[in-house]
């Protein structure tokens, strides 16, 4: 078991905090598989409220969330889903969703910062003419984008897609698993983002906070749908209120401070890129995460600088081979400054080595 002084992992690694645990201890619950759990159901009420959607379903994790909403939209075995092939459904889930739902799918590329455009979804929903074989059945999008530094996606963007999505009678589904960093940082409602898609997910066990759970949220109909699908894949997780009392605790408190993730992210980074020059570009910070670059600043690779930052208490991950680092509830200015010290540590005994 790995215990960091700082563990800047990912924002997945947070505590409950006091007043979560104490709304667990005194939680209602029920029976979820009989549809029987209040605090539940006041968190589900609660999601759909938030995002304008008609419903919200409460599943494990966020991998479960997106493979119902998937499974949902998806017409039958040989058809495709459209996504950025470094977004989570086309990457860490591809074999959940092959597995679970025989999906296959049709890969749009991204920018530097994971962005598609409504031209290249456009030509990646046009048919195969004349042998008519590969059918889309769904767009996926990612926000923030995970792979590529917490990026945000422009909510015009959204727009853009959408419209050509439904000319080609094709739903769009949003993996928001960090879909409040990505409001937060740009201002956008995430009714907003929600409106431009037909289903979305978002997890309130990370930047939110929460120790467990996602929201798959869309239509009441989609929601019943969703809700068998869930059961079928698992997941009736019986007096689940224990932890969804938790998760009421993260959606109304957790939005309201994630500012304070993407400041210290930024001071992060701005001292990473100072250290170590051509690290990363700190205007590349958008919200919790920081990349660096190791192997084409300092000639080393990510797990190698991960290793010895972990030598000064420091944990971080390797992600799309650079080193990531995500800010979180748990994370103070104080171990941002322990973190930046370890990179000087770091940085020092590389140059001390190869001049
Ligand atoms: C963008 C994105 N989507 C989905 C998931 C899956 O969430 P979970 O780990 O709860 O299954 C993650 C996990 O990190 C993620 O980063």
């Amino acid at each position: 078991m790995k215990d960091f002084r700082v563990d800047l992992r990912s924002d997945t690694v947070t505590k409950p905090s006091v007043a979560m645990r104490r709304a667990m201890a005194e939680a209602e619950v029920g029976d979820d598989w009989f549809g029987d759990d209040p605090t539940v159901h006041r968190l589900q009420e609660r999601a759909a409220e938030i995002t304008g959607k008609e419903a919200a379903l409460y599943v494990p994790t966020g991998t479960m969330a997106n493979q119902i909403a998937l499974r949902l939209h998806f017409s039958g075995s040989g058809h495709l889903v459209a996504a950025e092939p470094m977004s989570h459904v086309a990457s860490t889930e591809v074999m959940s969703a092959a597995v679970l739902s025989g999906i296959a799918y049709r890969t749009v590329h991204g920018d530097r910062r994971g962005r598609i455009t409504a031209d290249q979804v456009r030509a990646a929903l046009e048919p195969d003419e004349p042998y008519d074989v590969e059918i889309v059945d769904l767009v996926c999008l990612e926000n923030t984008s995970g792979h590529a530094g917490g990026t945000v996606m422009d909510v015009d963007d959204f727009r853009a897609i959408r419209k050509v999505a439904e000319e080609a009678g094709v739903a769009v589904h949003l993996d928001g698993a960090r879909i409040f960093n990505a409001s937060a940082a740009s201002g956008v409602d995430v009714a907003e983002y929600a409106a431009e898609v037909d289903t979305l997910m978002f997890c309130v066990s990370k930047g939110l906070g929460a120790p467990i759970g996602s929201l798959v949220c869309g239509t009441t109909e989609q929601v019943r749908e969703g809700r068998r699908i869930k059961i079928l894949f698992g997941g009736a997780w019986r007096q689940a209120g224990v932890i969804a009392a938790a998760g009421l605790i993260a959606l109304e408190e957790g939005p309201k401070r994630l500012h304070e993730d993407h400041e210290r992210a930024r001071r992060l980074g701005e001292a990473v890129a100072e250290l170590v020059p051509g690290s990363l570009d700190p205007a590349d910070v958008e919200t919790n995460m920081v990349f660096a670059d190791t192997e084409a600043s300092m000639a080393m690779t990510p797990l190698e600088v991960a290793n010895r930052l972990e030598g000064h208490g420091v944990g971080v991950s390797v992600v799309s081979g650079k080193v990531r680092m995500v800010t979180h509830v748990d994370i103070a200015d104080e171990d941002i400054e322990t973190a930046i010290a370890a990179w000087k540590a770091v940085a020092a005994a590389r140059w001390e080595a190869h001049p």
